[in-house]
């Protein structure tokens, strides 16, 4: 209900309508509709009510609740299915929880904060209240395990051009999908599967965008890595509104893949958008460690890096630190 007369005074937003009105519409008492209306007030909704005119919404909230992002979104699949939670420990942990029982394809998870965000390499990931887009996208895809990391390929590039639509920044793609800017890290993607040998049950995208963070947010050991939207322009910037674009944006790529079964159209994109092409770097995994400098990277979305004795070796997975001033920065 509370959902419904959110929608009758955003249909009128900044017009007053009537309690009488709403309730004639909607069927219910008149003291219902102030009920609902202070509900609405508590979730941050700036609602203005006169006696002899009604109410009118001034301001809706930052929040990710799925009313705020709906209006947003124009995709078929991605998002159609959204679940929000206030606080989780990890939309990941959760998207994993509720895999097994069947899901819709596109199934987006959404948190106002994680108490236990999860990172690559099984780190903790900070998600603190209403400052980050903490995210997961539940896919169902019909390709081989090994294309998986290229869905996280096209989840970056939605990721980066979303944040430079709605913010103004040009963020950079550290491969194979972190999202940097100034050299530190702005978003994370884990990207967790369930597969047989040679299909996919499910995929899970975990996106975590540093939103509006302050730098003392962060823990000091992470204040000279990682930074926000917030820090790096000086102003918050509208969490629905990003979260919004990259589902959109995500859908159009996924869409392009599932149709063609390649990235070719999108990996000069992701070219472009690279913090890594062209540079000296090291890469390391938990066999190697490797420097050289990257010369491309191919449409399988693995990377080219020529060694020092001149030779091409394809690396298709581990971390990437480029050569900076005073050594390898991460
Ligand atoms: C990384 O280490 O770079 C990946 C970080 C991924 C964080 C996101 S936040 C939403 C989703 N839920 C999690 O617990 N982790 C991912």
């Amino acid at each position: 209900m509370k959902e419904k007369i959110l929608q009758e005074l955003k249909s009128n937003k900044g017009h007053y309508i009537s309690g009488e009105e709403i309730s004639g519409i909607l069927q219910i008492s008149r003291t219902a509709v102030w009920k609902y209306m202070n509900q609405l007030k508590d979730m941050g909704y700036v609602i203005e009510s006169q006696t002899k005119k009604g109410y009118r919404l001034i301001e809706s909230p930052d929040s990710l609740q799925p009313q705020e992002i709906k209006g947003n979104i124009n995709t078929e699949v991605i998002g159609q299915n959204l679940k929000f939670f206030d606080q989780v420990d990890s939309t990941n942990l959760y998207a994993k929880r509720i895999a097994e029982g069947g899901f819709l394809d596109g199934t987006v998870i959404m948190a106002e904060e994680q108490l236990n965000g999860r990172g690559r390499m099984g780190r903790n990931w900070v998600s603190p209240k209403g400052k980050g887009i903490w995210m997961t996208i539940m896919l169902k895809p019909k390709i081989k395990p090994a294309d998986a990391s290229k869905v996280t390929l096209l989840a970056a590039c939605a990721v980066c051009k979303a944040i430079e639509e709605v913010s103004g920044l040009s963020p950079r793609i550290k491969w194979p999908n972190d999202i940097v800017l100034n050299g530190k890290k702005l978003c994370g993607i884990l990207t967790e599967m369930n597969a047989e040998i040679d299909e996919i049950n499910y995929l899970i995208i975990g996106i975590g965008i540093n939103v509006n963070i302050d730098l003392e947010d962060f823990p000091q050991e992470l204040q000279s890595i990682a930074t926000s939207i917030k820090i790096e322009k000086g102003d918050r910037v509208v969490r629905k509104e990003l979260a919004a674009a990259i589902i959109n944006g995500f859908e159009s790529y996924y869409k392009g893949f599932m149709n063609t079964g390649s990235i070719k159209d999108y990996i000069n994109e992701y070219k472009e958008k690279s913090a890594v092409l062209g540079k000296e770097v090291k890469v390391t995994s938990s066999s190697m460690e490797l420097q050289g400098t990257i010369v491309d990277i191919s449409e399988e979305g693995q990377l080219q890096l020529k060694l020092h004795d001149g030779s091409i070796k394809e690396i298709i997975s581990g971390e990437v630190s480029v050569r900076g001033l005073t050594g390898y920065i991460s």
